[in-house]
């Protein structure tokens, strides 16, 4: 499978607030709210100071879930295990343009192997080092908080980013955001132009994840 096509804005729950013991039935409970996409936060401890889980767990995840799996790989050489991701089931991966070697090759070989190809920007990271790739992405995603760990303050100087990022790659490229999302800062970023919702401890970080999904769409009408 590919990312849904532009024009819709999806929320895509992150695992990495899930309970990691149990993480077929924390995805599951999200699938039945009726969310399109599940973000899956892959860490290497080289590229991020955290280490989180790799394509073996993804592959056994896949036999669970339906959902679109959208890899956000923190990780310092993408290139390397793109393959294996792709093995494992994954229907998106997103790579940081900081580490990528060639960008352009990187996401026609994604395209090539039949899934999504996406390109993520540090907050520190200007917009225009994605400016000759990100028409070729499926989805550009703009973090707003610095990667490594949930729960962190969202950075709306980061987040204001996603208006030139808009601007470059028009209505048809998603532009996801990811860190701090919320009830309060959806109705923010959504503003800027983003259509792609990543949240973690706004929605597995709370008891009722039925009632945390239905506090971010309701932020958005
Ligand atoms: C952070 C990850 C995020 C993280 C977001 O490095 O890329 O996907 O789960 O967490 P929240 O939504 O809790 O800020
Ligand atoms: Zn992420």
């Amino acid at each position: 499978m590919r990312l849904p096509k532009a024009g819709t804005i999806e929320i895509a729950p992150s695992i990495l607030s899930a309970d990691f013991g149990m993480l077929a039935d924390e995805i599951s409970q999200v699938e039945a709210e009726g969310v399109k996409m599940v973000h899956l936060d892959v860490m290497d401890g080289h590229f991020v100071p955290n280490i989180t889980i790799g394509p073996p767990v993804i592959k056994k995840l896949r036999k669970h879930s339906k959902l679109i799996f959208d890899s956000h790989l923190m990780i310092s050489e993408p290139e390397k295990y793109a393959e294996a991701f792709v093995d494992a089931g994954v229907d998106n991966i997103t790579f940081h343009i900081e580490v990528a070697r060639n960008p352009q090759r990187l996401i026609d070989k994604l395209h090539k192997l039949g899934i999504s190809a996406s390109v993520c920007l540090n907050p520190e990271t200007p917009v225009e080092t994605i400016k000759n790739v990100s028409p070729l992405c499926d989805m550009v995603l703009v973090m707003t908080v610095h990667p490594g760990f949930g729960a962190q303050e969202f950075i709306q100087e980061a987040a204001k980013k996603v208006v030139d990022v808009r601007k470059i790659v028009g209505p048809n490229v998603r532009v996801e955001v990811d860190g701090g999302i919320d009830a309060t800062t959806t109705p923010i970023v959504v503003g800027y132009g983003a259509d792609t919702l990543v949240a973690g401890n706004a929605i597995f970080g709370q008891k009722d994840r039925r009632a945390a999904i239905k506090a971010i769409r309701q932020s958005i009408k």
